[in-house]
């Protein structure tokens, strides 16, 4: 693997509209990114993904462009954007902006001018066919968001286009070699504005098996999951090649892809030394917990499963490239809530969830919130409070497999993406510091226990192990061996231990006993020296380790003589 510049850097999500609102409009905006670079910084953060601000109709918050050169006036101007990139360099912080080339808005200008004249030069950027009231559709795909994905074009009775997303969100035809020299042409004027590089939003989506043709239906909707289609569209490739060469490999920018369905044979091609991409997301963790039917259950062997799923994709691309780790998004349940059984979730195995994931290789993101371990919300009365988009059809999902009202609730307050929507907990004061006004979502009501000012300056706190944390990755006698050094699982075997090495001249091994009951590690070096730790109590004799539930310890090993 090539050295790259991005290999040892930390990133950090934001989600603009729950971050900070700066004029108390409820809303989060770039003035209010700015005013929080200081912050940041501290923190130790290198890049900074942005969920889009591009103008939108918000109807999948953003996710729906309606004109990729400017910003929405809710989140500011293309000169508070400049002013973000300026004031970032001057801290070392590179913007990462979303590139959402799926699918654009219904409100953007090639699709209304698709809706004018659907057989001229626009009708060709998107997915257009004809059809007759009572007819089959072109294909029985489930939208993502619930419902058949295609719709009737806007003016015209006897027409269908194609949305894998919200109807709101029509897909692009990037067969058309018109539509994605457009999209070069915008991805380098971002790139030439002096951003850092792009998160590509749903990429694997913009090929599509083609003619359109039916799925066996997986539901009683008889539609089919997209996932089906996807199995078998081939030839990706060429596109996210041409992108890279007319963009990313022209300016050196770091790109991280939301790339699901991967085949091994194609690794090398999305993340090896030349790859499409930089980086991509591990989305390994997000399929413990899938289940066939809607249930609330708590997961068993999550312990287990997590470890596995985790030590298997890292393993994978190995000596290829590297994966970007993540506990939670944007479009997942807070991590702590999810991979901790409720009854043993603290401060002890939030700090151990984070170390696990941040000293595996790859690339850590941070997601907003994180690093305080904000929770999952508790406490939803009705879908009403909640926002999301997804949110109907997930709910109709859960009743449709037998889960009562009261539980299908519960099924949404554990699943729902507004689990991590929610506004920015900044302190215990008014609207948790996020806003001056009404918040456009509600806030997590534990805010007044859970909140940055509480947490600051006590060392003690999950916020302060997240500053450990990236000060170790960026300790230069430690930074080799956890940015390049060899993966090994260590102990693998051993029930609730999640343990490995990163080798690079000097060993360190990460252990975490990822359960409450205490157990013993037999070493087969001895400990030189603790470097983190989230207890203050090392039970160490000299040849193992005695953990408590949820001790996590980072240790240099003496090497062999
Ligand atoms: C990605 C985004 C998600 C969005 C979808 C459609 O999965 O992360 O938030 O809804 O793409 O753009
Ligand atoms: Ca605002």
């Amino acid at each position: 693997m090539k050295e790259k510049w991005w290999h040892n850097k930390v990133a950090y999500q934001i989600y603009p509209k729950s971050f900070n609102d700066s004029n108390g409009d409820g809303i989060g905006d770039i003035r209010g990114i700015i005013e929080k670079l200081d912050y940041l910084e501290e923190l130790g953060i290198d890049l900074l993904w942005l969920s889009p601000i591009y103008c939108s109709p918000l109807a999948d918050q953003g996710y729906d462009i309606s004109d990729y050169y400017n910003i929405d006036p809710r989140f500011g101007t293309i000169e508070d954007l400049e002013e973000l990139i300026a004031e970032g360099k001057k801290r070392k912080i590179g913007i990462v902006m979303d590139l959402v080339v799926n699918h654009c808005s219904d409100e953007h200008e090639w699709f209304k001018k698709a809706c004018e004249d659907p057989d001229g030069p626009f009708g060709k950027f998107f997915y257009i066919k004809d059809y007759k009231d009572g007819d089959e559709l072109p294909c029985n795909w489930r939208s993502y968001f619930g419902g058949p994905c295609w719709d009737f074009l806007p003016g015209h009775d006897d027409k269908v286009y194609l949305h894998v997303f919200h109807k709101k969100q029509p897909d692009l035809n990037w067969e058309n070699p018109l539509l994605r020299k457009e999209i070069y042409k915008m991805i380098n004027w971002w790139l030439d504005k002096g951003i850092a590089g792009f998160r590509i939003d749903a990429i694997i989506n913009i090929k599509k098996k083609l003619p359109f043709s039916n799925y066996p239906a997986d539901r009683g909707d008889g539609l089919s999951s997209i996932n089906n289609m996807l199995k078998e569209a081939s030839g990706i490739g060429e596109f996210l090649n041409e992108m890279a060469d007319e963009c990313f490999r022209k300016h050196d920018s770091f790109t991280v892809g939301e790339v699901f369905n991967e085949k091994d044979s194609e690794l090398p091609l999305f993340i090896g030394d030349n790859g499409y991409f930089s980086t991509m997301f591990d989305f390994s963790t997000t399929f413990i917990d899938e289940t066939d039917t809607a249930t609330i259950e708590p997961v068993d062997n999550l312990a287990e499963k997590y470890k596995k799923a985790f030590f298997k994709s890292h393993k994978r691309v190995e000596g290829i490239g590297l994966l970007s780790n993540i506990i939670e998004n944007h479009d997942e349940p807070r991590g702590v809530s999810r991979y901790i059984p409720k009854e043993d979730l603290t401060d002890k195995s939030k700090k151990m969830l984070a170390g696990l994931y941040f000293l595996m290789p790859g690339i850590p993101f941070i997601y907003q919130g994180q690093e305080i371990g904000m929770e999952n919300l508790s406490g939803v009365k009705s879908l009403k409070e909640l926002d999301d988009c997804a949110n109907p059809d997930l709910y109709t999902r859960a009743v449709e497999d037998g889960l009562s009202e009261e539980d299908a609730l519960k099924y949404i307050a554990r699943w729902t993406r507004d689990n991590a929507r929610t506004p920015f907990q900044w302190s215990d004061e008014k609207n948790a510091g996020f806003s001056e006004g009404e918040p456009w979502l509600m806030l997590n009501p534990n805010y007044k226990e859970i909140n940055l000012a509480k947490q600051k300056d006590d060392s003690n706190s999950v916020f302060s192990f997240y500053k450990k944390l990236i000060a170790l990755r960026k300790n230069p006698e430690y930074a080799e061996a956890i940015v390049y050094g060899e993966f090994e699982p260590y102990l693998a075997e051993q029930k609730n231990l999640m343990s490995f090495k990163r080798i690079d001249g000097k060993t360190v091994l990460i252990a975490a006993n990822y359960q409450k009951e205490a157990q013993t590690v037999a070493l087969d070096r001895p400990i030189k020296s603790v470097l983190l730790s989230n207890t203050e109590e090392i039970n160490y004799d000299g040849e193992s380790l005695r953990l408590n539930g949820y001790d996590f310890i980072v240790a240099e090993l003496r090497n062999c003589s």
